[in-house]
């Protein structure tokens, strides 16, 4: 009885060991590191985005070929982005740099690769294209477009902490493997599990919002702000905007609830960065690590204002679902950083086509709220 206490006492305390390890802050230099093999992981990466696609179609179909994450849409929106003049000269770059009001689309979206039920935990996206933008983008192809996008989860912090190992983790959900990537393919050599990634990974996905309009947002990986700072972005909603009853249980209570919100009256949201302080804790390279606003609080940036509207009909939802936001539609003043960030550039665009050229639709980077129905060109707004 003693010898079997000891050991259980043992195991407790060595798995105790192994997840505390797994699981506490990491401390890393600030700044921007690419690994010599982080190149080498591209591929696969996007041919594991590209199988998920075709998976998550073959079991939809006939709905057409989706984004390999955030597919299923609550809506896209018109809004404004209002960058007042900022005082602070730190700030003025990329579309910071004057005060404008900017015409823009958000959409709204769960996390997973197959539209679900709104009340299954999920991560929620919110992703900004703000048009008339001028200045060099930073995708060769996509260079003279005017769009400047922000995409964004309802978490501070992503899951995984850089290329290998999401790579690593696409494999297996490509697979069809939830939990393959944490449990080291089930391998009983427990120091191999990703316990820290499996925490994190647990808690972006949350309960549904209220609403998607009453929520925060983050960009979870950094970006330039000129060339002497970094930041983090986020978006968050008004205390004004307001909530109104309704039946959460159904299946697309999310949309309903904003077609509700959006039929009443205005929302917005502050739009607000976060400069990195090189003396703290806030890396680059692994965007596991929390940017603590102790360390360096949000600053208001811009301000979203989505007035009253109805955007709940067939060729405004047509639209959004061919939209394509990448954290790449931007201005080398913007620029972003980070391997997850430098993986991004290529699976975004290469999802994109792929989704498009199955779909048989154009891709084209809109120019204002005009919907370029039926390829018809709109007006510069
Ligand atoms: C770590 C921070 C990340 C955030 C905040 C984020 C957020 C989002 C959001 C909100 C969308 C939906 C955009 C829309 O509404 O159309 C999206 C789409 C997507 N995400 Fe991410 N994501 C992150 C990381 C990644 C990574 C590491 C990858 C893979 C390298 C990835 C691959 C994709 C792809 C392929 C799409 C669909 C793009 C399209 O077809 O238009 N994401 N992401």
């Amino acid at each position: 009885m003693k010898v079997k206490l000891l050991v259980g006492a043992i195991t407790t305390a060595l798995v105790l060991g192994i997840v505390y390890a797994n699981t506490g802050e990491t401390t890393l230099h600030n700044g921007i590191d690419e690994p010599a093999d982080e190149k080498t992981f591209i591929s696969a990466a996007i041919s594991s985005a590209v199988a998920i696609v075709i998976h998550s179609q073959a079991a939809t179909a006939p709905a057409p070929y989706r984004r390999d994450a955030h597919a299923k849409a609550h809506g896209c929106v018109k809004a404004t982005f209002s960058v007042p003049e900022l005082n602070n000269p730190i700030l003025k770059q990329g579309l910071f740099s004057e005060a404008k009001e900017y015409q823009a689309w958000l959409r709204f979206s769960n996390g997973f690769d197959k539209p679900q039920n709104d009340n299954v935990k999920d991560a929620r996206g919110m992703a900004i294209k703000v048009m008339g933008v001028a200045g060099k983008k930073l995708l060769k192809a996509e260079q003279d477009e005017m769009t400047q996008d922000f995409v964004m989860l309802n978490n501070p912090t992503f899951f995984l902490p850089n290329v290998k190992e999401y790579t690593e983790f696409i494999q297996y959900q490509a697979q069809g493997s939830q939990f393959g990537y944490f449990f080291n393919n089930f391998n009983w050599n427990i120091f191999k599990w990703h316990f820290k990634d499996l925490f994190l990974g647990m808690k972006i996905l949350k309960k549904p919002p209220k609403s998607v309009l009453n929520e925060q947002y983050h960009s979870l990986t950094a970006y330039r702000l000129g060339s002497d700072n970094f930041i983090k972005y986020s978006a968050k909603s008004c205390d004004s905007n307001t909530l109104l009853p309704i039946d959460d249980s159904q299946n697309n209570f999310l949309r309903a609830e904003m077609i509700k919100q959006l039929a009443q009256g205005d929302a917005c949201f502050d739009f607000m960065v976060q400069i990195q302080n090189p003396e703290k804790n806030m890396p680059i390279e692994d965007t596991r690590v929390l940017w603590k606003t102790s360390d360096s609080p949000f600053i208001t940036v811009a301000r979203i204002n989505i007035a009253q509207q109805n955007f709940d009909n067939e060729e405004q939802n047509a639209f959004c679902e061919n939209l394509s936001f990448t954290p790449w539609h931007t201005v080398a003043e913007l620029e972003p950083v980070g391997g997850l960030n430098r993986l991004r550039k290529f699976v975004y665009t290469e999802i994109s086509r792929f989704r498009h050229s199955k779909n048989k639709v154009a891709r084209h980077e809109p120019k204002g709220w005009c919907l370029h129905l039926n390829g018809k060109e709109c007006p510069a707004p």
